[in-house]
Formats: structure tokens, sequence, C-alpha cells
């Protein structure tokens, strides 16, 4: 039987991709930069199957969480299925099993990691069946999965990716192993999808030298996060999440993730850093919850943050590989 299982992870993006070239098959307006989230992963095991056609099933492990994908979830990823076959000119149907190590409920996104894994698992399954010069090639790859879900072209690289234009590549910055915590504030589904977002956010009067914001905080980043600057690093990530915010929130119509629960989690993190000086880089995605990363040597802090927030909210807490093990 004709089988491969392959995993790989989710990715926060700390300048992000927001607004896409329409029909470009999601290319983005601004260059992104994610760090990678090695924990948080989508498991993917596909199998060759006679006759019929593709089909989507849980991947049923007893580590693994189970998970409800809607019928136009289902649509999407065999789509992106399809559309690695007819690169690879493979015609014969499959069986997709997928299913994430991280609660679905929790409004984690988990196309990057899904459509990361989807991309390399049919690389591996096709390469066998009619290779191809390409077929190994991770920017080759990247830029197949962007077609699937943008942000899961970040996720082949690991522990920055930087993503500009047709595919991502990785990033060489020293800060690494980096401690993680998501606050889940708000976990039921989000009323508005990120697809949708990427076009309504081009409404909003703010949308105009978005761009250029984007790339300059790009830059700037990069350099803080180079030259060990972390308290520049810090306050380009706030900046960057609410001007994205912000941007939802001006748009026509205006939505917003935020709620009251997210506003206060901020409010934390902002009292303890004037308290402390120091503290994690901050960032939200399309969605309520709050994300902290925090250096290798900030393992007490770590414990703090989320011992406070665990007393009103879910907290999932990961900590970095120790960089002093080798
Ligand atoms: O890949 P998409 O289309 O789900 O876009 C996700 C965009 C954000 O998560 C909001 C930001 C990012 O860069 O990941």
């Amino acid at each position: 039987m004709n089988q491969v299982l392959v995993s790989a992870p989710s990715n926060i993006a700390l300048i992000k991709y927001m607004g896409k070239i329409e029909g470009s098959g999601n290319k983005p307006t601004n260059g992104s930069l994610s760090y990678t989230l090695e924990n948080l992963r989508t498991f993917v095991r596909l199998t060759e199957i006679e006759g019929g056609k593709d089909q989507w099933k849980l991947l049923v492990r007893e580590d693994l969480e189970k998970m409800d994908l809607s019928e136009k979830g289902q649509q999407r990823f065999l789509k992106h299925l399809q559309n690695l076959k007819d690169k690879w000119g493979v015609t014969k149907n499959f069986l997709v099993e997928s299913a994430n190590n991280f609660p679905s409920d929790c409004g984690l996104a988990s196309s990057a990691s899904s459509f990361a894994a989807l991309t390399l698992a049919a690389a591996q399954m096709f390469q066998k069946i009619n290779p191809q010069p390409w077929g190994e090639d991770k920017k080759v790859l990247s830029e197949l999965s962007r077609q699937g879900s943008g942000s899961s072209c970040r996720s082949l690289f690991s522990p920055w990716a930087i993503w500009l234009h047709e595919y991502a590549e990785p990033m060489n910055l020293p800060v690494k192993d980096m401690h993680h915590i998501v606050v889940v504030v708000e976990d039921s589904k989000k009323e508005v999808s990120s697809s949708e977002a990427h076009k309504l956010v081009t409404t909003s009067p703010r949308f105009e030298g978005r761009v250029e914001r984007a790339e300059i905080r790009l830059k700037d980043l990069s350099q803080a996060l180079q030259f060990d600057d972390w308290h520049m690093a810090r306050q380009i990530v706030w900046d960057e999440f609410i001007d994205m915010h912000r941007l939802f929130e001006t748009s026509t119509p205006s939505f917003s993730y935020m709620t009251d629960g997210s506003k206060k989690v901020l409010e934390e993190c902002q009292k303890l850093w004037n308290k402390w000086q120091d503290g994690p880089l901050v960032t939200m995605d399309a969605g309520a919850n709050v994300h902290m990363l925090f250096r290798n040597d900030q393992k007490k802090s770590f414990e703090t943050y989320r011992e406070l927030f665990k007393n009103e909210f879910k907290v999932l807490a990961f900590e970095g590989v120790k960089s002093d093990v080798h």
C-alpha cells in the first residue's frame, strides 16, 4: 500500500500578511515575518486508493484531537490536493486523513499547519509516483502551499520565515527556542474568516499606506531581532497587530475580533511590561486570542504569565527547547 504520514507546524506572524492581490493565488500585498510554532502541528496521512475519487477523513490517533472539518473545509483541502496532483501530473486518487495535536475548539488557526502538511505529504507521495526535478525544492513547495493557504507557505521553515512575494524563505535570527503562550480568550468560531478579512481591509481608509508601514516594520523588526534589541522588537510587534486590528475596525462594513477579554489580557501585559521593563513579544492574529513569545532566558516570566492568566482563561503554554541542551 502506497502511504505517507507527514506533519507540519503552525506559525504566528509578527509582521502580518493582511491583504492579497486579487486572483493571484494568495500573493500578499506586503511581506510578512513569522515564528514557527513547532508544538502546534497538523498530521496528514495520504493513502493511494483504487478508483473512486479523493476523500477526506479524520485521522484517528490517541495523541491527536478529534475535529470536525466542514464540508466547505474538506472541499478546499481536496481542491489543494487536486492542484498538487495536476502540478505533478498524477492521476491516481487518495484518501487524505488529517488531525491536529492541538484542540480545534480554541480558535487557533489550523490552516497554516494543515495546508503545509498536505503539501509536504503530497510531495513525498508524488515524488515516488512521478518524480520531478523541483519536487524537493522547499521554495517550490512553499509556493505551492501558498496557493492553498497563504500563511501556510511560512510553515515550511523554522524557526523564522520571511515571505515577500511568491514563496517564503528561512531567516537566520539569533532569537531561538522561545517559550509560547496563547491566552484563549474566545473559543467559538470566528464570524469573519481571514479570507473575508483580506478583502475587507482594502476598504479601510487606513489601508492607504499600510503596505509601506508593514515594509518599514519588517525591516526594523528584522534589525531589532538581529541586534538583540528586545524593547524595540516588542514595540514594533505590538504596533503591528494593533495596526491590523484597526484596519478591521475601520473597514466597510467594519468588524472586530477584539473582545473585552482580549483587552483585559493586553492591559495586563502592558502593566507588567511597564513594571519590569521586560516581558514577552505580544501579538494577536485575526481572532480574539493573545499570543506571547518569551526569550529562552525568560522562563520565570513565562511561568508567571501562565499562572496569572490561568485563573481566568484557558491558557496553552509551550516551553521552548532549552538552548543549553545539545
Ligand atoms: O493564510 P490566511 O489567508 O488564513 O491569512 C492569515 C493571515 C493572518 O493570520 C491574520 C496573518 C498572518 O500573516 O498569518
